[in-house]
């Protein structure tokens, strides 16, 4: 973290999870442990569905709320699909984009990652935009080269201006729901890369005010050492955002004078 620059932001994502009535017995319990988090800014994504219940059971809990998912058309025949005036217009500040559930699963690729975050900015919101590397990757040694295509890729066509309204996510596929964790170095080195990606497209300034997340198995036990990572700014957690004193604990790590 380096808070000078940029801000801490502890990201939880609920995926498929928890229904209307869960959300709210969740905010019941966090209520009696939720922390004054002074350093860090913390937000829950839930799914579509469960936006405006988690809106008013959060409300004065201070975690915002976040989408899972967005489509980058405006409005039209497009069943099933959520634009992001209708998030904006329920009050949502951040949307993930591009996680690599979405890619594997709903065919999602970098070209409509890149729409998607424009959709996002140009609503006044924020995207969290994920990109990892698998395995193979890793195992081949391309993950610095794959990352910065990802993040190029992600960005084309976004002015500096609009930027820094961006959160990089870097979560390693391999790491995802496995309980397998990225050790704080290969995170921070990944992260650390990123930032120069983003420098040598926008510049040091800008770089430095980017808040970069590491997510894949990020719990309440190897918060605090991947948080020490200078580049690492925050996490997206899937499964420890499920439980109130999992999240709280990360976002205690997060939060330390
Ligand atoms: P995990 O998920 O913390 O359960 O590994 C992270 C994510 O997919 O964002």
């Amino acid at each position: 973290m380096n808070r000078r620059y940029r801000k801490t932001v502890i990201a939880g994502n609920w995926k498929m999870n928890m229904t209307a009535s869960e959300t709210k017995k969740f905010a019941e319990d966090i209520r009696k442990i939720m922390p004054r988090a002074k350093w860090c800014e913390t937000l829950l994504c839930v799914p579509a569905c469960n936006i405006p219940v988690a809106s008013k059971a959060f409300k004065d809990l201070r975690i915002s709320v976040g989408a899972e998912n967005v489509y980058f058309e405006e409005k039209g025949a497009y069943t099933g699909e959520v634009s992001a005036e209708m998030l904006k217009d329920l009050a949502v500040k951040y949307v993930i984009i591009g996680h690599s559930e979405r890619r594997q699963y709903f065919g999602e690729t970098d070209q409509t990652v890149n729409k998607k975050v424009h959709a996002v900015l140009n609503a006044g919101m924020s995207p969290i935009i994920c990109v990892g590397e698998s395995l193979e990757q890793r195992e081949t040694g391309i993950t610095n080269e794959w990352i910065a295509l990802q993040v190029k890729s992600a960005l084309f066509g976004v002015p500096a201006d609009k930027l820094r309204r961006c959160i990089i996510a870097y979560e390693p596929i391999w790491a995802i729901g496995t309980g397998k964790t990225a050790t704080a170095e290969q995170a921070g080195e990944v992260c650390s890369n990123i930032r120069a990606t983003i420098r040598s497209l926008y510049g040091a300034r800008v770089a430095r005010s980017v808040t970069i997340q590491y997510g894949g198995s990020m719990n309440e036990k190897n918060a605090a050492e991947l948080l020490a990572q200078p580049d690492i700014d925050g996490g997206l957690i899937g499964g420890a955002s499920l439980v109130p004193e999992k999240f709280v604990e990360i976002i205690n790590a997060a939060n330390q004078e």
